[in-house]
């Protein structure tokens, strides 16, 4: 896969990653440039949020971006997790004009759903002064075997968006988003967010652990100020840093 991508971005394509959340790790501590794209055709050790692996079979997109954001920190007043959000509503906005009118929802923090099933996720994490933000988006396949329902846009267009045709898409969107974070922090993007969000207003569960020990049910009342979610239990508010949210019947 050869084709350009728009400044500032900087594409690295690779045939296989053990994941390109390493190979952005290295780059990084080697110096590279902000807004570097890592690109892998396959992963052999892709992997998501709660340590689980991410199956990462040729033709779904995997990336990781490499950002430097000035002083290694995220806009005074805003924190890291809020970065995930915001590459998560880019995500949905791309998958929505890649598939239109295709029930496309965010599910608390940064997953985008296909008619409820899992289309996307998005992991953040820290290199040094570096945020690397890794993608995974199911573009021909939805992988089976897994504790959740996924999808992939082949099943809302009946054809496949090639890694190029959702790369077209999305990086304008995540320049837009993420630009806009680093430079104005989430405030300005909250109310999109939030009107893509779903479960806003239902009963939900959410494990905060990934062996579902540890969990908490109430009603989902959106998020704060770090994009913590907030959750009404009982009348009184449970703030979540992280976890797993699952609709309730
Ligand atoms: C999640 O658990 O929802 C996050 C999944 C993130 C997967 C992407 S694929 C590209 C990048 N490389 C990885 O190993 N993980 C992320």
């Amino acid at each position: 896969m050869t084709f350009a991508v728009p400044s500032p971005f900087r594409l690295v394509h690779l045939v296989e990653a053990v994941s390109t959340q390493e190979e952005a790790g290295r780059l990084a501590r080697d110096g590279c440039p902000g807004w570097t794209l890592i690109v892998a055709d396959r992963q052999t050790g892709g992997r998501g949020r709660f340590d689980r692996p991410w199956v990462s079979e040729p033709g779904n997109l995997y990336a990781t971006l490499v950002l430097r954001p000035d002083n290694g920190q995220p806009p005074p007043g805003t924190s890291i997790g809020l970065i995930g959000l915001a590459a998560g509503l880019a995500v949905w906005e791309a998958a929505s004009t890649l598939a239109a009118g295709a029930g496309l929802a965010l599910k608390w923090p940064n997953d985008v759903l296909l008619r409820g099933a899992k289309l996307s996720g998005i992991l953040v994490e820290l290199s040094g002064s570096c945020i690397l933000v890794g993608f995974g988006v199911n573009l021909a396949h939805s992988p089976r075997g897994l504790p959740y329902a996924t999808s992939c846009l082949a099943d809302a267009t009946g054809q496949s968006p090639t890694v190029r045709d959702c790369l077209d898409v999305l990086l304008p969107r995540l320049q837009i988003r993420l630009e806009g974070f680093l430079t104005a922090g989430f405030e300005p993007m909250r109310a999109d967010y939030l009107s893509r969000l779903s479960g806003v207003g239902e009963t939900v569960t959410v494990y905060r652990d990934a062996a579902k020990l540890d969990r908490v049910d109430g009603i989902l009342r959106g998020i704060d100020d770090h994009g913590r979610l907030l959750l009404e239990c009982d009348g009184s508010q449970e703030t979540i840093s992280a976890g797993d949210v699952v609709a309730r019947p």
